[in-house]
């Protein structure tokens, strides 16, 4: 029990990196994850899988059931130290694509890349959860929750800013666009950690604490934000639009 509070995995390492996808309902997460687990198992024929952490609250019962107002399960204590514990084992291989709203609890050591997708055209996203059926509380909970940025705060405070990129998703090139990016920096991440990473979560020593505290222009390549952006360039070449 309560596996997922301390650092466990021993010495075992992750060869594969772990992306969690972020978002306010809506975004595009679910579209996002299940395009890009397709493409990366075309390109690498690795065993990648999507994890949608709400379908598995819900089939499991982590939940200590349902809000009526906002017509949503409510993961209480025992619930999220169950999903905790099913989440650390699904996630120790690595290949994992993680999708849920809220991120903060997640331990750190879990992600290489956070993801969080946004929808600055309000009105989009507006139409996309009408059509989801969602109560007139629920629009207007989520509409104004993205204009905040709450999802993006909440990420940003709860994983080393290097880790965490924003991206556009309103359109059908975003979403282009979005899977080229992180397909390519799972290439660049595989290429930086040839002998993975520990499932317990100590750093790797090419990105241990002396390079942190070296200048900056020796950071970039332990970053995984920065290395997103790298790796974007490189599949690119041209800025994106
Ligand atoms: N980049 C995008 N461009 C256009 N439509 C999108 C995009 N991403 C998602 N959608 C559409 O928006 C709706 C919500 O997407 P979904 O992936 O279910 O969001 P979430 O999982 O974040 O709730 C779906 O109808 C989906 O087809
Ligand atoms: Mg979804």
């Amino acid at each position: 029990m309560a596996a997922a509070a301390g650092a466990t995995g021993g010495d075992k390492m992750r060869l594969m990196p772990n992306i969690l996808v972020t978002g306010t309902p809506g975004t595009g997460k679910s579209t996002l994850a299940a395009e890009l687990v397709s493409r990366l198992n075309k390109a690498s024929g690795s065993a990648w899988t999507h994890i949608p952490v709400s379908d598995l609250v819900r089939e499991k019962g982590y939940h200590g059931g349902r809000d009526e107002a906002f017509d949503t399960l409510v993961l209480d204590d025992d619930g999220e130290d169950r999903l905790l514990d099913d989440l650390e084992e699904q996630l120790a291989p690595g290949a994992r694509v993680v999708e849920f709203h809220a991120t903060e609890l997640f331990p750190e050591r879990w992600f290489d890349l956070v993801l969080v997708l946004r929808c600055a055209e309000t009105s989009v996203l507006y139409d996309r959860l009408v059509r989801r059926g969602y109560s007139e509380l629920k629009l207007q909970e989520n509409a104004s929750a993205e204009i905040m940025g709450v999802c993006a705060d909440e990420a940003k405070a709860s994983y080393e800013a290097a880790a965490v990129v924003e991206l556009p998703s309103v359109t059908a090139a975003d979403l282009e666009s979005n899977v080229g990016r992180a397909v390519a920096w799972v290439a660049h991440w595989r290429a930086e950690h040839p002998h993975g990473v520990p499932v317990g979560g100590a750093e790797p020593a090419e990105s241990s604490s002396s390079a942190s505290a070296a200048a900056p222009e020796a950071a970039p390549a332990a970053s995984s934000g920065s290395a997103f952006a790298m790796a974007a360039a490189s599949l690119t070449g041209s800025p994106g639009h």
